[in-house]
């Protein structure tokens, strides 16, 4: 069995931070969200993974490399522009072949990983095994109608849901997918939907077999999602102090300090994670916060927030709910008029008490 990642995509839902970086590689409690599918897949057992990859190719191919850490083989597929998740597969048939294989989207995170569901695609020999998960806004997602415990409807995005199961981003698939995606036609978002072509799979009467997940799981498609998948790994995180505190400085409950990591004169209430060689001094990290490397909080409070590599925040009374990019700073200005004097880039957001 192979997997394909698929690691392409606009990412608009998260711009500006999407603008200059791939939206797959924002970190999760200090490690990009698509390293935990690609432990997710290596735990399953499978070795050679093709991942699709589009403007942000390069980017990705420095993060994840030959996949050798992880025990993986990688091969990486170019998709000239984000056609939809079924071009992707459509694109991805000279790698896949013959094979079973498991679609995994790269800005999923599931928290019990794979392997459960792999062993029973694998089993059960169904033509497609979907995941599936009671949300509470399923018109965001692809939705599943079932009845007697069969899959008798998909749709995509639906206005009016005919559910609450939304579709997981983690898909089990055989060769019968690539006729699937020769019958359908783009969507409205002139997409290929992946959803159509399962929904082709149905109406020919081929085996699709549900699965509903019990464990959490998160697309990181939006800032609150991405909160949220945060705190919840932060939450399962254990202690590990490798950095270094002065004797002023108070940590409380789940922290990790990585290495280089310094505490000056602050207050850390995890869960929370300070990244390599990044500086707090005079401040406050309350819990779900995760500070990236190379980033310096002076005089500041912060708090379920992410804050990326070679940040600065400084004299900042408190930040809650928020992401902060790479090399951004945010700082109190001491000279007059006191006025809010803002460069941010495009589609950003701000929201000022
Ligand atoms: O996360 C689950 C949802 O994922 C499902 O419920 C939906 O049925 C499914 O269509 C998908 O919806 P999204 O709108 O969230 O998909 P998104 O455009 O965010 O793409 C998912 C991943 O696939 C993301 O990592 C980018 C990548 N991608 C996307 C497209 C459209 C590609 O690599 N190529 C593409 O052409």
């Amino acid at each position: 069995m192979k997997a394909l990642v698929l690691s392409g995509g606009k990412g608009t839902r998260l711009r500006p931070i999407t603008h200059t970086s791939a939206k797959q590689l924002v970190p999760i409690a200090n490690k990009p969200i698509l390293f935990y599918g690609l432990e997710a897949i290596a735990e399953s057992g499978i070795k050679e993974v093709g991942i699709v990859v589009g403007e942000t190719a390069l980017e990705i191919k420095n993060a994840v490399g030959n996949g050798q850490k992880w025990g993986l083989k990688i091969t990486y597929i170019v998709q000239e522009s984000p056609l939809g998740l079924a071009h992707a597969v459509k694109i991805s048939e000279n790698f896949l072949k013959n094979d079973e294989f498991v679609m995994y989207l790269g800005d999923n995170l599931l928290r019990d990983g794979i392997s459960q569901f792999v062993q029973e695609f694998k089993k059960k020999k169904a033509d497609a095994q979907i995941l599936l998960a009671k949300v509470s806004n399923p018109a965001q997602f692809g939705v599943a109608e079932l009845s007697k415990g069969k899959v008798v409807q998909l749709e995509e995005k639906p206005k009016k849901p005919k559910s609450n199961l939304a579709l997981v981003g983690v898909y089990m698939f055989n060769s019968k997918i690539f006729k699937a995606i020769q019958h359908i036609k783009p969507s409205k978002r002139e997409e290929l939907e992946i959803t159509d072509a399962i929904q082709y799979l149905i109406d020919q009467k081929y085996n699709v077999i549900p699965h509903i997940v019990n464990g959490w799981w998160k697309d990181t498609g939006k800032l609150e999602d991405l909160l949220e998948a945060n705190r919840l790994v932060l939450d399962s995180c254990k202690q590990n102090i490798l950095g270094s505190m002065d004797k002023e400085s108070k940590i409380e409950g789940k922290v990790i300090l990585e290495e280089g990591a310094k505490i000056i004169n602050s207050i850390i209430r995890g869960p929370a994670i300070i990244g390599q060689n990044s500086s707090i001094k005079n401040s406050y990290v309350g819990p779900f916060t995760s500070i990236y490397h190379h980033s310096i909080l002076d005089n500041s409070e912060i708090e379920h927030s992410i804050v990326l590599e070679y940040s600065m925040v400084q004299n900042i009374k408190r930040i809650s709910d928020s992401l902060i990019g790479q090399n951004a700073t945010v700082i109190q200005s001491p000279s007059k008029p006191s006025a809010y004097r803002i460069m941010i880039g495009d589609s950003s957001r701000i929201e000022i008490p």
